[in-house]
């Protein structure tokens, strides 16, 4: 799929959505970190029923396969966000809508299911805070807080100007002319989840945590689940592959509040291998962008159900019939 899009995309919107930070490394080891994990199938199981429904922070989904928080889908399609929306809605599942989307949340909120709002704490707080109030007012089930973009990461494949009309949101968002404290406060602190959730009521997840101590910090901070990930190779080059990150988080906070991993996250058996991992769901980025530049909402939408079928075919082989039977002793290695 990412080909055909490819095909179809503008190329400096193409490079915008594929590039990693630096040379490129974490991005290039992401998908293969899943495959080094083996699979131990339980067998004589009664496999005939296979359900991949679940319970995240109090919304039903069909499936744990989400929609990560990307910028900018109006480069991908003339509706943008609000098509996402309606592909992952039709699917069953979850939209986490990017703080950077290029159509406005009320616009979005109209056309989704259960969804989820990102926030970056930027250096003008209240603009942070009209965000998150906005989000909530508008219907958001939580707030998804990025914290691995202190800075942005240095991406030497993007070119500037992107393909995007100049309105009100691209300008707000820094794309024409960068708003004075509309870049992210590199002083943020673990407050910011308390102050978030004090202002929004809303549950507040951490995204962007590898380690096993900062998501011990996030959590004691108020963090209402955290989210494994090094922003799709986008930040610190090098950085570990979530698949290699995601076990020591789990068992550190697993019990507590739920943990989400994202990053190469393409077949059905990665995201069993991330549930075995001990993730309670997971979330897809680039793959999204490349099916709504393809084919629009439904694109979204058959992308998002294919995963979940072959989810649901790599349970049944693997003797697990719900996700709450998905547990470590699946797994050996690397
Ligand atoms: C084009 C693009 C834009 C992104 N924008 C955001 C963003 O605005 N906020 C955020 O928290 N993460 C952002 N991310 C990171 C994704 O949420 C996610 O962590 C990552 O894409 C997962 O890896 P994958 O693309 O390999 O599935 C972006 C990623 C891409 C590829």
């Amino acid at each position: 799929m990412e080909e055909q899009a490819r095909a179809v995309l503008d190329p400096a919107a193409y490079d915008f959505y594929a590039a990693g930070a630096g040379d490129e490394t974490s991005l290039a080891e992401a998908p293969g970190a899943w495959r080094t994990w083996r699979l131990l199938p339980r067998v004589l199981r009664d496999v005939s029923r296979v359900r991949t429904t679940l319970d995240l922070l109090g919304t039903p989904l069909s499936s744990p396969v989400l929609a990560a928080p990307t910028a900018f889908h109006l480069m991908a399609d003339p509706e943008g966000e609000v098509a996402t929306a309606r592909g992952v809605a039709a699917a069953g599942s979850l939209l986490v809508l990017s703080s950077r989307a290029t159509r406005r949340v009320e616009e979005v909120a109209a056309a989704a299911g259960p969804w989820w709002q990102q926030i970056y704490a930027l250096r003008d707080r209240d603009a942070t805070a009209r965000t998150a109030e906005a989000a909530a007012a508008a219907g958001a089930g939580a707030l998804v807080l990025t914290v691995d973009a202190p800075y942005l990461g240095t991406k030497p494949r993007v070119r500037r100007p992107l393909p995007l009309p100049d309105n009100d949101l691209t300008r707000a968002v820094g794309l024409h002319t960068r708003g004075p404290g509309q870049e992210q406060d590199p002083s943020t602190g673990p407050e910011a989840i308390g102050r978030l959730h004090r202002l929004t009521g809303l549950p507040v997840l951490v995204k962007g945590v590898l380690r096993a101590d900062d998501a011990r910090h996030c959590v004691q901070a108020g963090a209402a689940g955290v989210i494994v990930s090094n922003h799709g190779g986008r930040q610190l080059d090098r950085a570990l592959s979530t698949a290699h990150a995601l076990r020591a988080v789990a068992h550190e906070v697993g019990t507590e509040v739920p943990v989400l991993a994202d990053g190469g996250i393409r077949t059905g058996t990665d995201v069993l291998t991330a549930l075995a991992l001990g993730a309670h769901a997971v979330l897809i980025g680039r793959p999204v962008l490349w099916a709504l530049a393809v084919a629009g909402a439904s694109g979204v939408q058959r992308l998002l159900d294919t995963c979940t079928e072959e989810l649901s075919d790599a349970m049944a082989l693997a003797g697990v019939r719900t996700l709450s039977e998905i547990g470590p002793d699946l797994l050996t290695g690397p």
